[in-house]
């Protein structure tokens, strides 16, 4: 395998994920795609738009927590100037979910003024969950129709095997999402997703991930990772990846025999504490560069 690849998806798999999309298409109004607002282009799936066609659509902008702020809005007003609504979410503490009634309610306002025009007395407005693995899909089920609670079964006429959560009077959402692929065949995308753990490490160089991520951490270096590591932001100006990796080993005490650092160590320690949220709110992609 070349040390880069991160992805392994198969043409079947795909197409058997795109028909199944293209199914529950049928039974529904908006498609909510859940991005990671860390790195919304790289946790989005490249045909989307396209297998929607004329869905509208929803994003939740998913793991605000750890995202920057003001670059997580910066992406809200990019979404917008697309025609797009999108909301910051946090779905692990449901923070920003109340605003994800109202919003679908805005974006499918016209169709229920049609469907309550045309006499239908209760309209209901149905929604599909899409998002690349790990982006928070059950989690954000998990917290939405723990919510409501109440699970609609046996809906007459819809495919078996069909659940749906009424998550207010006139919403129903599918218990079952859609599970996207990323854009695997771009190593920038696969590197990103594994910054943010969403491929696990035992696939990957774990050394070489690190040293990339530090070049990018070098970038838009936060005063937490300085100051975790007793660090100064010159100290890291003029070095490359590898030595800010061995000079976090260093600081760490990481040796092994001989003296030298343990670099391996000191990548896996650098990846957890970015994961966990310890160099603070760190946004790896700007919608300025897009
Ligand atoms: P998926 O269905 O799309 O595959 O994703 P899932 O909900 O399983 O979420 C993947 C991981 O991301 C989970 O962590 C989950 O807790 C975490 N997560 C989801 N949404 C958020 C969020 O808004 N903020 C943060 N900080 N984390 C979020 P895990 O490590 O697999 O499980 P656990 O540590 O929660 O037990």
């Amino acid at each position: 395998m070349n040390e880069k690849q991160y992805f392994q998806w198969f043409p079947g798999h795909m197409t058997k994920t795109k028909r199944q999309i293209q199914s529950s298409l049928k039974l529904i109004d908006l498609v909510v795609e859940i991005l990671d607002a860390r790195i919304p282009v790289s946790s989005s799936n490249p045909d989307l738009n396209q297998l929607i066609i004329s869905k509208p659509k929803l994003i939740l902008l998913n793991k605000c927590d750890k995202a920057d702020k003001q670059a997580t809005m910066d992406w809200i007003k990019y979404y917008a100037g697309k025609g797009v609504k999108a909301i910051p979410v946090d779905c692990k503490t449901g923070i920003g979910l109340n605003k994800f009634v109202p919003s679908v309610r805005e974006i499918l306002k016209d169709k229920f003024d049609a469907q309550m025009k045309k006499g239908i007395k209760n309209p209901i407005l149905r929604i599909m969950i899409v998002g690349i693995p790990n982006v928070g899909k059950s989690s954000f089920i998990n917290r939405i129709s723990k919510q409501t609670r109440a699970k609609v079964e046996d809906r007459p006429g819809v495919t078996r095997g069909n659940q749906w959560y009424t998550i207010s009077k006139d919403l129903e959402l599918l218990d079952t999402p859609g599970v996207l692929w990323p854009k695997f065949d771009d190593q920038v995308v696969g590197e990103r997703l594994a910054f943010t753990g969403a491929i696990k490490d035992n696939i990957l160089d774990i050394e070489l991930l690190a040293v990339d991520f530090l070049e990018l951490m070098k970038k838009n270096v936060t005063e937490e990772f300085l100051q975790r590591f007793k660090l100064k932001a010159d100290d890291i100006a003029d070095i490359d990846g590898y030595e800010i990796l061995k000079l976090v080993g260093r600081k760490r005490g990481m040796l092994i025999s001989g003296g030298e650092i343990d670099t391996e160590r000191a990548a896996n320690l650098v990846m957890d504490e970015y994961r966990d949220g310890k160099f603070g709110k760190l946004t790896l992609e700007r919608a300025e560069d897009y």
